[in-house]
């Protein structure tokens, strides 16, 4: 007997306002043939004044736990992928432990940027295999709205606001690459690379700073090390590219989504694609997408879906499971 973490709900929030790229044509020197183009962006959320990371994901929270049948309570752990936490502590994971009204169990923030989601499965699924936690809220939430430099046309234009959510629950298996749950995941950071795309405050300047990247370095690394880690991940199942029915990749760039399907032989038709309606969310991307993609009925129980992502740090990884 394997003990396997198992998808039993998911869900997502967007906050209210959609942003058209054809706003930022008033803001910056820009086109949205430009954005479009370069990026595969059309539109994206952002947060309301006043709104909050924990916010968002607490509504996402709610719905995944809906989605499962399930109660706060039920819950053994909260782990928050996040990179825009409400405050620089508490996590804004206990902020959404309160709102749920959950009174036990656990919660912490993973900040690993845009591969955040990945890093924060990985370690949900260790709390489940470990017998540490039976039920845990994998949730990915962001408001990068509040770090954008908005004189920079080359990053405001690129980022939105939004939140999503699993419930991932200890089930049975028999340890064979066709049990449902988290099969495997490959992990990766290298900080030499950390000057690539960074937030310029922090602890170190007493302010909250503004993102910056060096967008063109950024997509090199990003086009050879998301196919690379998502092959790791299936090798480690004994699985291959032909056995994936989902790429749900991170949503930062549509050209970036089909290079790396390219380098895996898998074709656009078996990819959840977002990015169009969300912007680069950060963390809250894939999550996002997964919740997407289920409620378009792409994805369904049983199916192979490999994520992968990469971010500042620069941190990359991708997680293999089955629905
Ligand atoms: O989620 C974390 C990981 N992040 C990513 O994966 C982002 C990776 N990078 C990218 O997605 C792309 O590099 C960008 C979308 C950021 C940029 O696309 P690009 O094709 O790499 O463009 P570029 O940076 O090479 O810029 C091309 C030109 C430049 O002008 P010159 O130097 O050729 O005259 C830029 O100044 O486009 C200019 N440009 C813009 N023009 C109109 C940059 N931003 C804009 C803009 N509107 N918003």
């Amino acid at each position: 007997m394997t003990i396997r973490a198992v998808v039993r709900g998911v869900g997502h929030y967007l906050p209210e306002r959609v942003v058209p790229n054809a706003e930022f044509e008033a803001l910056v020197d820009t086109t949205d043939e430009w954005i479009r183009s370069r990026s595969g962006i059309e539109r994206r959320h952002f947060a309301a004044e006043g709104q909050t990371t924990s916010d968002l994901g607490f509504h996402a929270a709610e719905a995944a736990l809906k989605d499962a049948g399930l109660a706060a309570d039920d819950i053994d752990a909260i782990v928050l992928a996040t990179s825009t936490a409400d405050l620089t502590f508490p996590s804004a994971a206990t902020m959404i432990q309160d709102r749920l009204g959950m009174t036990r169990g656990f919660a912490f923030d993973v900040q690993a940027v845009c591969a955040g989601f990945v890093f924060a499965l990985t370690n949900a699924n260790a709390l489940i295999v470990s017998g540490q936690a039976r039920r845990v809220l994998v949730i990915g939430a962001e408001t990068f709205s509040r770090l954008m430099d908005w004189t920079d046309r080359a990053t405001c234009v690129l980022f939105g606001d939004g939140a999503g959510a699993l419930v991932l629950e200890a089930q049975e298996g028999d340890g064979t690459s066709g049990d449902r749950g988290i099969l495997a995941s490959d992990l990766n950071s290298d900080g030499r690379f950390k000057d690539l795309l960074y937030v310029d405050g922090g602890s170190s300047t007493g302010t909250t700073g503004h993102l910056r990247m060096e967008g063109r370095e950024v997509f090199r690394h990003a086009v050879e090390k998301l196919a690379a880690t998502a092959h790791a991940a299936l090798k480690k199942a004994g699985l291959g590219p032909e056995d994936v029915d989902w790429i749900v990749p991170h949503q930062a760039n549509i050209r970036i989504i089909e290079a790396t399907a390219k380098r895996m032989h898998v074709p656009m038709e078996r990819v959840v694609v977002t990015v169009q309606d969300h912007g680069n969310t950060s963390a809250a991307s894939i999550p996002l997408a997964l919740s997407v993609g289920k409620a378009r009925g792409q994805i369904k129980p049983g199916d192979l879906i490999v994520t992968e992502a990469i971010g500042g740090g620069l941190a990359w990884g991708a997680v293999l499971l089955r629905w």
